[in-house]
């Protein structure tokens, strides 16, 4: 039973504040932190001022207070109630935070068993590289992404992104680029979209994986046309998609995300058409069940992103989990770029069964999460690696 409840306001990767929740029951007390998106959607949960959290949070702890930590779906329906229309009033990060706080504590810390005691499938990581967009970078494209599809174990998999993340960051200095890191944890440098996908692509290849975008389109997308800055482009949807169709031959692309603004599910089902990679909608879906049923009767992508804050509660991430795989896409499972050290998401995906986690190389918020697949990894009989197409 639910003996305590305590939230107080921490700082994510950007310096950001986020908050930290505590679930008290018999056996001690339980913790869970909230990410913070940058590239946000527009379908999207709304998230709350932690000022403004902590000024409501008295009256949310003391419903919660009593309940049972076991019947996760109950206390996240309660908060359902009390955020009312896309949790507006009391915010998709408190919720999130109690929703993952409360599984800690019915599962002891456990996650993965608990919400799937069969588990032992493992994503691949499809790790950041490469910076840009909304995440403090110079090409409009926002992650340029790999996956070490040859790995056999989830420790290969890690150290292989970890080797093509150093490489590229040693060619870019020795290119004379000047690199720093974004908020991910990808290079970035001043180097455009096209020169960046070059170079991912030839050092990738040197170590068998494949590569990947995250183009965030929405981002870019401005009165009707999609702005390559730096590439000296404003494309048309029909361009874009032209655009899109030529990359994704030309850099062999096995993953794209977000390749129209979430409002375009016609453009979506005519990239999932024409090429073929896996078409992930993120912004497009926000995690949402029933915008992922209406995008899926366009065929409009073939994977989805999942990320539990844009939904606000577990039980609504996995009955959106449960709908991709009843309508045969693929889950992603995923970080925000403003991240804290909370792993819940590692357990997450291999609970899930997920093929692919996006949860970054670099950066010791997102370490974090790779390192707690390998501690799954080696708490599970006969883990495998998931299949890939
Ligand atoms: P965000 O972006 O966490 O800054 O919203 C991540 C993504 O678009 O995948
Ligand atoms: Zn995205």
């Amino acid at each position: 039973m639910i003996e305590d409840v305590i939230a107080l306001p921490i700082y994510n990767s950007r310096g950001e504040e986020t908050i930290k929740v505590w679930i008290k029951n018999e056996k001690g007390f339980y913790s869970a932190s909230a990410p913070t998106g940058k590239s946000r959607g527009k379908w999207e949960a709304k998230t709350l001022d932690v000022k403004k959290i902590m000024s409501i949070f008295p009256r949310i702890k003391k419903n919660l207070i009593g309940m049972k930590e076991e019947e996760f779906e109950e206390v996240d329906e309660f908060m359902e109630q009390m955020g009312g229309k896309k949790l507006e009033k009391i915010g998709a990060n408190l919720t999130v935070a109690v929703s993952m706080a409360c599984i800690r504590a019915a599962s002891d810390n456990k996650v993965y068993r608990f919400l799937n005691p069969e588990a032992r499938t493992f994503p691949y990581p499809l790790g950041v590289v490469l910076s840009g967009g909304a995440h403090q970078g110079y090409t409009s494209i926002q992650e340029f992404l790999v996956v070490p599809t040859k790995a056999k174990t989830i420790q290969e998999a890690i150290e292989t992104n970890f080797k093509i993340w150093r490489n590229i960051g040693k060619v870019m200095k020795i290119h004379g680029y000047n690199v720093g890191r974004g908020d991910e944890g990808g290079w970035v440098s001043r180097r455009d979209d096209l020169k960046s996908l070059e170079l991912l692509h030839t050092i990738a290849k040197k170590y068998g994986a494949k590569i990947g975008i995250d183009m965030a389109a929405s981002q870019f997308y401005k009165r009707g046309k999609y702005i390559y800055n730096h590439l000296g482009k404003r494309y048309t949807p029909k361009e874009q998609l032209d655009f899109v169709e030529h990359i994704a031959k030309s850099f062999n692309l096995y993953y794209i995300e977000d390749p129209f603004h979430e409002n375009d599910l016609l453009g979506f089902a005519s990239a999932t058409r024409k090429i073929g990679a896996l078409i992930c909608g993120d912004d497009l879906f926000a995690t949402n069940s029933k915008k992922l049923t209406d995008g899926a009767k366009k065929n409009a992508a073939n994977s989805i992103i999942i990320k539990p804050d844009q939904v606000g509660t577990i039980s609504k991430t996995l009955i959106t989990v449960e709908t991709a795989k009843r309508l045969g896409y693929k889950t992603i499972v995923s970080h925000r770029s403003g991240e804290t050290g909370d792993t819940f998401i590692a357990d997450l995906a291999v609970a899930t069964e997920s093929p692919l986690i996006k949860c970054g190389i670099a950066g010791g918020e997102r370490v974090s999460k790779l390192n707690r697949l390998i501690e799954i990894w080696n708490g599970i009989k006969k883990p495998k690696m998931a299949k890939l197409r």
